[in-house]
Order: C-alpha cells, then sequence, then structure tokens
C-alpha cells in the first residue's frame, strides 16, 4: 500500500496501450467503487470509462470547446499538450457525482444542507486517488485534469450523461513513455504536528 501511494505520479506522456487488458480496467474502476468510502455511506460517485474512439471523441471535444474560447496562439499549445499528453493515451475516466443523491442528503438532514455538497466533492476526490494509484500500481500512468465545467455540455450530449451527474474531474490514462516531472517535497516541518 505505501509502496503503491509513492509510485502514484501524474504521467503526462503517454501512449495508447494498455499493460493490462480492458475487462481489468473495468475491473480496477469497479473494485473502487464498490469499496472506497463516501458520506453518509451516499455512494454518490458515478464513473464513467472512455475507451478506443470513445477516449479520443472525449478530447477532440475539450479541443473543440477551447478553440472557440482561446486564442489562436495558445490553442496551437493547448492541442500539442492534449494530443501528447491525454489524447495520446488509452482511456479517460470520468468522475461524476450524483446531485440527486446529494440533494436527497439534504433534504432528510437539513441540519447539514450546506456540508454535503463539499462531502460529495471528498468523496469523489477519495475515489479519485483510489483509481488513480490502482491503475498505477498495475503499470499504467495517469493524470488528473479539470477542462470542467466548459466541457460539461457536450461531453454529457456525446456519451447521454444524466443531466443529475456533475462532472468533477477527467483523468487520462496509457503506457507511460516519460518519467513524471521531478517533485518537489516541502519540508514536514509544521505541516505535520504531533501532541504526545
Ligand atoms: C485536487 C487536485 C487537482 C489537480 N488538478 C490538476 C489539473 O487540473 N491538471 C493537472 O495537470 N494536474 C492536476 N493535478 C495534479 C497535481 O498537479 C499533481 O498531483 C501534483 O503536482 C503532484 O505531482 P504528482 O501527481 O506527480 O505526485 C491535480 C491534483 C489534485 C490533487
Amino acid at each position: 500500500m505505501k509502496l503503491a501511494v509513492e509510485k502514484r505520479r501524474s504521467y503526462y506522456a503517454l501512449s495508447n496501450e494498455s499493460p493490462i487488458s480492458d475487462r481489468e480496467i473495468r475491473e480496477i474502476i469497479d473494485f473502487a467503487v464498490l469499496n472506497v468510502p463516501s458520506s453518509f455511506n451516499s455512494q454518490s460517485t458515478r464513473v464513467v470509462l472512455l475507451l478506443g474512439d470513445s477516449h479520443k471523441k472525449l478530447w477532440q471535444i475539450v479541443k473543440d470547446v477551447l478553440q472557440k474560447r482561446i486564442s489562436e496562439e495558445a490553442f496551437v499549445a493547448t492541442e500539442k499538450k492534449i494530443d501528447g499528453a491525454f489524447a495520446s493515451g488509452y482511456g479517460t475516466v470520468l468522475f461524476y457525482e450524483d446531485e440527486a443523491v446529494v440533494e436527497g442528503l439534504q433534504q432528510a438532514f437539513p441540519s447539514y444542507k450546506d456540508n454535503f455538497p463539499v462531502w460529495s466533492h471528498h468523496t469523489s476526490a477519495m475515489h479519485q486517488f483510489t483509481i488513480w494509484t490502482l491503475l498505477e500500481e498495475a503499470g499504467l500512468g495517469a493524470s488528473l485534469q479539470h477542462y470542467n465545467p466548459i466541457i460539461d455540455e457536450e461531453v454529457a450530449k456525446a456519451f447521454n450523461i444524466n443531466p443529475k451527474w456533475k462532472l468533477i474531474a477527467q483523468m487520462s490514462f496509457g503506457k507511460p513513455i516519460g518519467e513524471p516531472n521531478v517533485k518537489e517535497r516541502q519540508s514536514l516541518e509544521g505541516r505535520v504536528v504531533v501532541f504526545e
């Protein structure tokens, strides 16, 4: 477990191959969704696994949406990054939270009303970390992206997403073809406090 946590990094150089089968990728997602905790055991996380043409379609949507919003010059660099680091991968995991579940909790427990959307994000984050770590433990590389909310509408249309599902993050993954960036780790001094 400690080794898997340490080995999880952001991989931005990916190829369109996978050391494990699509079925094994699906099993990792299923395992996480069944076992990761959620606030009030709400199980509000929804995961969409995009493989093959669906993965490619997602990143084309991201590029089309961005092209309409940024300068031509900025788009050249953005397109290069998307093509090399995200579209170039084997698949993408979309993390959603089901707002119908969150609203149900708010109605059932009005005194916690303001907390449920926050806890829903915490729940999503736990799923993101678990799936990221398990994919990399299986030999894949991945990175976490946030092109939401500007892509939400187009993605929902393309993949017929339930309108109550809110897009939280996109995780592109594939075979790592480069090392992760050097990571600076701040001193633990002042970041961890122990009282005995
Ligand atoms: C909540 C959260 C949001 C992040 N969002 C992005 C993002 O939008 N794009 C990106 O390239 N990396 C994103 N990252 C990755 C971080 O930049 C990365 O984890 C951090 O620099 C440490 O590097 P490592 O993942 O290699 O350990 C995010 C990470 C976290 C935890």
